[in-house]
């Protein structure tokens, strides 16, 4: 038997999950690692500990399926997209903890860059508006505030990564020679890529005053980069498929197709559409990102509608007040009454993303009186995840003119019964889950598979794609109308909280 793995480093944990040609798995482990959150508003991460975490969670998988790295026919990995790692190349060291996507140190930065153009300066080049989200101005702030940072990276002495190329560079022999790479899909996020020429681009690098020298090679999304090295327990595998998480669910999605749409539930959530060979530009607030390229294909494009906070609500519900001890209590806890009581939850703890850009933002709970319990604010947590995707799916519409009719999900939050019949509810569309709902680690094992002809074509691929549930509206259309025009005054009540 012969296996393809696949390493998914996300914003709270790192997986490695073995899947089999059929596109099942065989076996998964997963660790946490821990949030740092310093000040109000920054995020980071400790790059050691993801790399320790990733190192782990290979060997627990393998033990788990009882398989060595013989049976490994390819490794592919995904990422936290955006999220900046900055590290010696001669020690290996970072420089400074991982800014993570989430964190809104930059937003000085951002102004004044706006100040001089516009937040879509760069939209047309890049396909995305100027934002703390995007890597450019988080490394920009590692250069200005690490002492010698500056000259060390314009000397070629750094290396900037996203998590994919942190753990490439490691896994390919780290100071003995570890490859600096990254995908199309993860370098469409810097705000540093041409979209269209598909490599870094000397104006945007002059813009934010980043040093060509201190940048990984641009490569295809599904080829083979190099060999794991060292005394890796996957020693001598090919690393043969990069993509950022959520274009690798779409990949893993099957969604290969124009107008083809996946929605993951994670920490935040993204929706994406492929718009097949075509860079399409957003009039109404999405952005463009490349979806992948395999190998020397011609890349295809998506439009992202991106939402900071959705499972991340629930976490946070959980470990900031104790109203649940456990993630999936929420359920039980909003099925225990039959509505919000008329409150509403906008979780704008990052600003909002798509489709409003309002960094100005700030999380609000709106609409309370006595009668309202945990209960009824439980469901409005739920519920602003239901909101939050007729925001960007309404953007999706207005762009492309055609209603959206199903919507395929995945992640965490679809093991959620009550919130999944909620959206199908408030998106008047029918939500399916496939069996599979670890979309984003099969779509990296898919781009490795086919790399090394584990699979054979697309096809292939799609013919894996299986149906678990769906969900279609039972609530009358006035009702769901009614619930979303609280959900958009309440939105409009969050905006210009921070001067
Ligand atoms: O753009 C951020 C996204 O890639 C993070 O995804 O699943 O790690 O929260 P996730």
């Amino acid at each position: 038997m012969s296996f393809v793995m696949a390493i998914d480093q996300g914003t709270t944990s790192t997986r490695a999950i073995v899947f089999d040609h059929g596109g099942r798995i065989v076996s998964q482990a997963q660790l946490e690692h821990r949030q740092h959150l310093p000040r109000a508003g920054w995020v980071e991460h400790d790059p050691h500990e993801i790399w320790d975490n990733t190192r782990l969670v290979i060997g627990q998988a393998l033990a788990k399926a009882d398989i060595t790295r013989l049976e490994i026919e390819a490794l592919g990995i995904t990422n936290q997209r955006e999220t900046v790692m900055i590290w010696d190349r001669a020690t290996g060291e970072p420089v400074y903890p991982a800014i993570v996507w989430q964190d809104t140190r930059t937003q000085p930065m951002v102004d004044a860059l706006a100040d001089e153009g516009g937040v879509d300066r760069f939209r047309e080049a890049t396909g995305l508006p100027l934002a703390t989200y995007f890597s450019a101005t988080k490394i920009a702030w590692i250069l200005d505030h690490v002492p010698g940072a500056r000259d060390a990276a314009e000397s070629g002495e750094l290396a900037f990564g996203t998590p994919d190329t942190w753990l490439v560079w490691n896994l390919t022999g780290g100071v003995d020679g570890g490859i600096h790479v990254t995908d199309v899909t993860n370098a469409s996020r810097t705000l540093l890529m041409d979209l269209r020429t598909l490599d870094w681009s000397d104006d945007l690098l002059a813009a934010f005053g980043i040093p060509r020298a201190l940048l990984p090679e641009i490569r295809s999304s599904s080829e083979v980069y190099g060999h794991v090295g060292g005394r890796s327990l996957l020693r001598e595998v090919p690393i043969a498929g990069i993509l950022g998480d959520q274009q690798a669910a779409t990949f893993g999605q099957a969604a290969f197709h124009e107008g083809e749409t996946k929605g993951t539930y994670g920490t935040g959530t993204f929706l994406l559409v492929n718009t097949g060979l075509e860079a399409i530009m957003s009039e109404h607030g999405l952005i463009t990102t490349v979806a992948y390229r395999l190998g020397d294909a011609p890349p295809h494009y998506a439009l992202e509608g991106s939402i900071a906070i959705t499972g991340a609500l629930v976490q946070w519900l959980r470990d900031n007040f104790g109203t649940i001890r456990d993630a999936s209590e929420i359920e039980p806890l909003a099925a225990s009454v039959p509505d919000n009581g008329g409150a509403y939850f906008v979780p704008a703890f990052s600003g909002l993303f798509a489709p409003y850009w309002r960094p100005d933002a700030r999380g609000a709970v709106l609409g309370l009186t006595q009668y309202v319990t945990k209960a009824h604010l439980a469901r409005a947590v739920l519920e602003a995840t239901a909101y939050q995707t007729r925001d960007v799916v309404k953007a999706g519409e207005a762009d492309a003119g055609v209603p959206l009719h199903t919507l395929n999900v995945d992640g965490g939050m679809t093991s959620n019964e009550l919130l999944m019949q909620f959206l199908a509810d408030i998106l008047g569309a029918d939500v399916i889950r496939p069996e599979v709902v670890e979309t984003t680690a099969l779509g990296a094992a898919y781009a490795a598979g086919l790399a090394v002809g584990f699979w054979g074509d697309l096809d292939e691929l799609r013919d894996n794609w299986r149906e678990d549930r769906r969900w279609h509206p039972t609530m009358p259309r006035a009702e769901a109308d009614r619930l979303y025009r609280n959900w958009q005054k309440a939105v409009a009540r969050s905006l210009d909280w921070v001067d």
